[in-house]
């Protein structure tokens, strides 16, 4: 029986929707493991965080003494690893921290889960799994036509693709080398609450609503299969639950859309919503293009379709709506992330406790 879980990166974007959805559906207990860099956020948590099914830890998954105390302390049944570097631009600009914590971080994180998997016995080692949680951005930049299967060869471009990819390589030589039970999914580009307004969605929104310009790399004419947060979600669960240890499963939207064609539908539902004088697509600005900017991301989210039958709920529209709405009705959330009070609210209200 599988139902207390490790997750690290639980304060980020994509991991808090992962904690969210355990605690209000299941009753596993989880565990979040995070850092709190500037990307990991409690606030985001403030739904789960009274709740008796879970914890926090606030530990660097670069610090080993703590990670296998973590292991030792709470004997988790299966682990999650999302926590990482995670934003492109910031990789170029500043790429030291992406290889610390995406490729030591998750070496150092695969030893503390092989010593601790090495003392378990029976059923428990048996249904151990460490699920590692990568990017369809590995396996470079596709032309105008075809699709990333999990058999397409890696050809990390950026920093954070290839600092992602060597983190993939790891994982799989501990299942080949020494037999741990490990899973990982390869996903393309995740939108909706609690984003972190540096990413291209999050980023329109805001400035739109703030009536700054809307910043878009060269021509706009990128294209990224855009998934919602919580149908990502969701097919982790079940990959962890049912996925094969030692395969990897790709899991995308079937969403591709050109990035102008992205900022001009968040400026027609915001038209709709909040109108303004003017419609807000006047403050599209093509700016200089991010160095190696890969053309096209698509996935076929076929295997995991066909073996494990999940399929996103959200069309692209759907999501993007209930996106735009998010950030209209959360000013809390916003101006916390906005104006840094954030990191503060995360000093009075957990280090205090701690120290
Ligand atoms: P995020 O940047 O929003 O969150 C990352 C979290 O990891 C933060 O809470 C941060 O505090 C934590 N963290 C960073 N360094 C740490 C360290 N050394 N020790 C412990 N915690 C640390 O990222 P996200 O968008 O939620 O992405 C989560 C995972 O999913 C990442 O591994 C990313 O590569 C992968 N991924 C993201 C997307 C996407 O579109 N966002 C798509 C596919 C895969
Ligand atoms: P981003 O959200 O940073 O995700 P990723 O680089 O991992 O795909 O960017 C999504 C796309 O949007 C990418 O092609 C870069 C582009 N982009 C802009 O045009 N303007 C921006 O201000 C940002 C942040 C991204």
């Amino acid at each position: 029986m599988k139902n207390k879980i490790l997750i690290t990166g639980g304060a980020g974007f994509i991991g808090s929707a992962v904690v969210r959805q355990y605690i209000a559906e299941t009753d596993f207990t989880v565990i979040n493991l995070d850092k709190l860099t500037y990307a990991g956020n409690l606030q985001s948590l403030t739904a789960v965080s009274g709740n008796h099914q879970y914890r926090f830890e606030k530990v660097d998954i670069c610090d080993a003494v703590e990670v296998a105390r973590v292991f030792r302390e709470h004997q988790p049944d299966v682990v999650m690893h999302l926590a990482a570097e995670s934003h492109v631009d910031r990789s170029i600009t500043g790429p030291a921290a992406f290889m610390q914590t995406n490729i030591v971080g998750t070496y150092i994180l695969l030893e503390a889960a092989r010593t601790y998997w090495n003392g378990l016995e029976g059923e428990h080692k048996v249904g151990f799994r460490f699920h590692h949680i990568s990017t369809d951005e590995v396996f470079g930049s596709l032309g105008e036509s075809g699709l990333f299967t999990e058999e397409t060869p890696y050809e990390p471009n950026s920093p954070y693709s290839a600092s992602k990819a060597a983190s993939d390589h790891l994982v799989r030589a501990w299942h080949h080398t020494y037999g741990l039970p490990v899973i990982t999914t390869n996903c393309s580009n995740n939108y909706g609450p609690y984003h972190f307004p540096e990413k291209l969605i999050p980023l329109m929104i805001l400035n739109a609503v703030n009536g700054k310009p809307l910043p878009v790399y060269g021509n706009g004419d990128n294209i990224r299969d855009w998934l919602y947060v919580d149908d990502h979600a969701r097919a982790l669960r079940l990959v962890l639950e049912k996925g094969k240890p030692g395969e990897t499963y790709n899991i995308g939207g079937f969403n591709e859309k050109t990035n102008l064609e992205v900022v001009r539908t968040i400026c027609e539902i915001l038209d709709e919503l909040r109108p303004q004088n003017a419609p807000y697509a006047r403050l599209i600005t093509f700016v200089k293009d991010r160095p190696g900017h890969d053309h096209r991301y698509a996935i076929d989210a076929g295997k995991i379709a066909r073996e494990l039958g999940w399929r996103p709920s959200e069309t692209f529209e759907t999501g993007l709506r209930k996106t735009v709405l998010w950030y209209l009705e959360n000013a809390e959330w916003v101006e916390g992330v906005t104006s840094g009070d954030y990191q503060k609210w995360i000093a009075q209200n957990y280090e205090q406790r701690i120290i």
